[in-house]
């Protein structure tokens, strides 16, 4: 278990998004290598996911509250702190276009262009998936052991309980149930060996092995 809750928060939605960035990945891969057509329906589910909760829960809530607080204490991370911030802004317009782009290779595959749409979706996707996992492998290895260093105990009492609000319904069972068709349509729609199944059941046993029910948290 991570030292505060806060941090806990993170890494199991770090955890989540990483499963479902992951899939995402082995599913076009899977799909360009057969040469057939994804499952739409299932990528879609997770394009949203990712626009609905990281995109702009846990973006918001790292640029508006942790990062603030840590450039308040210390200015040993300000130029990677600023290089995150400019990535939340950032992928968050980038998941629309990336929503958008899907929706153009699902109504326009067999179009004359419906090749070179797929394409460029593809790599779009690529670059968005391994940046993000690079994102979150910065904010894992420098912002929050550098938080744990200089944050004070009345830091860390003000973020635990904004960061316990809000929290991704994909990383913990008490999940808002508005969500769980999204979640159920993510998790069953995904066809094994490439859906999110095999991620989850990884992050279930990482569940098993900490003796927890809530944290999902796989590191990357
Ligand atoms: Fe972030
Ligand atoms: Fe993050």
């Amino acid at each position: 278990m991570a030292s505060h809750p806060t941090l806990q928060v993170i890494y199991d939605e770090h955890g989540a998004l990483s499963a479902v960035l992951r899939s995402i990945g082995l599913l076009l891969s899977e799909h360009r290598r057969r040469g057939s057509l994804p499952d739409f329906t299932v990528l879609r589910a997770m394009l949203f996911y990712i626009d609905e909760f990281p995109e702009r829960i846990h973006h918001t809530k790292e640029s508006e509250l942790l990062f603030p607080c840590i450039r308040a204490r210390s200015a040993e991370a300000a130029e990677v702190l600023d290089r995150l911030d400019a990535d939340h802004a950032h992928s968050a317009l980038a998941v629309r276009e990336l929503e958008h782009e899907l929706l153009a290779v699902e109504m326009m595959h067999e179009g004359p262009d419906g090749a070179a749409r797929r394409a460029h979706f593809e790599h779009a996707m690529d670059a968005y998936i391994s940046g993000y996992l690079e994102h979150i492998r910065t904010e894992e290895r420098v912002v929050l052991p550098l938080a744990e260093k200089v944050l004070t105990p009345a830091d860390w009492a003000e973020l635990d309980a904004a960061f316990m609000r809000n929290r991704d319904p994909l990383t913990h069972r008490a999940g808002d149930d508005a969500y769980r068709p999204l979640f159920k349509r993510i998790l069953m729609t995904a066809a094994a060996p490439i859906g999110l199944g095999p991620a989850m059941e990884a992050m279930r046993g990482s569940y098993r092995a900490r003796g927890t029910a809530a944290a999902t948290h796989t590191r990357t």
